[in-house]
């Protein structure tokens, strides 16, 4: 099989992030029977300053009919407000109906308190469908925002996070080390406050998760504020969590901050037969040009990528390397406390690979 990906490096780290990505992929064994083909795509700050738009629609044309997947390396934004400037990645997962953002926090094995969860978020509506209001009244302004919660939308998160917790445990079967035993989804919603929004996503959730085909999943719920505090108390307990698009948002940014650096964290903007790998790091202007980025975010994403494409021994095999090279603890980059250039981390991986 051939997977023609679209490579869009962006700004700054982008730039140095990206090409391991490329590289990792290129050097998978060639018994797994994957070849891929890449394709340089724009978009970012500088392409807004070499073009006037931030997503040049020969982007979005190619990736729409001419790649199985994407990465994405990272773009800059400016600090305040720039005519004609809109996110890329933003607009990206619009065009292409990526609904699902997935990010996956992990520790090695080995840490004093092993981290193994991944934070599955709704990415199209919510309180995100930005349909706000301010009217004024005898008392000053007030402000409106609809909080839009579909049946359709949830169910397929739902389902989609099902189907990830299924496979994860298929990885782990594979012989991953990992901290879980079985297949776990948290459903996590407010609805004991918002009973119709968050309530019909907790109903549906619940729905889609219980059909046959998940029957081996364990379903839990939690409600989002507690589940701030599990997460930080006990997050060896979570496998994958599932949230509407505000509570996964503010989730998964805290889930990362429990593993130590932005330049571990990986995540994916899947839709229906697509995806797009993106660490889910910045363009790090303060370390740009200076060869010592962490490059694991962007080669874990890549990793996911495949996933999602539906080759788990490929992702597994990248999982497999990264991890090794985490657990010696010898070559690693400046941001987790060792001396090593993004250079001699991705050549450590890759001799592991
Ligand atoms: P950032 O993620 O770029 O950097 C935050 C801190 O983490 C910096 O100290 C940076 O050096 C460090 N860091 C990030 N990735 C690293 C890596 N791979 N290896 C080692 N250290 C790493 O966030 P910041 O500084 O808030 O934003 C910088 C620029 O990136 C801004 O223009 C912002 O708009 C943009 N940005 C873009 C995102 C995207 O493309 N998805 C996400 C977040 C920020
Ligand atoms: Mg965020």
């Amino acid at each position: 099989r051939t997977l023609r990906i679209g490579l869009i490096s962006g700004d700054g780290i982008g730039k140095e992030v990206i090409p391991a990505g490329r590289r990792i992929l290129e050097a998978l064994p060639a018994s797994l029977g994957l070849k891929f083909e890449f394709v340089d795509l724009k978009a970012g700050w500088e392409t807004f300053q070499e073009q006037g738009v931030a997503l040049p629609d020969e982007t979005v044309s190619i990736l729409k009919s001419d790649c199985d997947g994407a990465l994405f390396g990272a773009v800059s934004s400016p600090t305040t407000a720039v005519k004609g400037y809109s996110s890329p990645i933003v607009a990206l997962r619009k065009k292409l109906d990526l609904y699902a953002n997935v990010r996956p926090v992990k520790t090695v094995v080995s840490a004093p308190r092993p981290i193994d969860m991944v934070i599955v978020r709704e990415n199209t509506e919510d309180l995100y469908v930005k349909e706000e209001t301010t009217r004024d009244t005898p008392d000053g302004k007030v402000a409106e925002a609809v909080k839009r919660i579909s049946q359709r939308a949830s169910s397929r998160i739902a389902t989609i996070a099902g189907e990830i917790a299924l496979r994860r445990q298929k990885i782990r079967a594979a012989g991953s080390p990992s901290i879980h035993k079985g297949p776990l989804v948290t459903v996590t919603h407010k609805s004991n406050v918002l009973s119709q929004t968050d309530g019909l996503f907790r109903s549906t959730a619940r729905e889609a998760l219980a059909v046959p085909r998940f029957g081996e999943v364990a379903v839990e719920e939690q409600i989002v504020d507690s589940m701030v505090y599990k997460l930080f108390r006990q997050p060896e307990a979570y496998d994958v969590i599932v949230a509407p698009n505000l509570y996964g948002d503010i989730l998964s940014d805290g889930a990362a901050a429990l593993v130590g650096s932005l330049g571990l964290v990986p995540s994916a903007n899947v839709g229906e037969g697509f995806a797009i790998g993106e660490p889910c790091h910045g363009s790090a202007p303060d370390i740009q040009g200076q060869g010592i980025a962490n490059p694991i975010a962007t080669l874990r994403s890549a990793a996911l990528m495949l996933e999602f494409l539906n080759e788990e021994a490929a992702a597994a095999k990248i999982y497999a390397a990264v991890d090794a090279n985490l657990e010696e603890g010898k070559l690693l980059s400046p941001d987790l406390g060792g001396t090593a250039k993004t250079e001699e981390v991705v050549q450590d991986i890759l001799r592991r690979l």
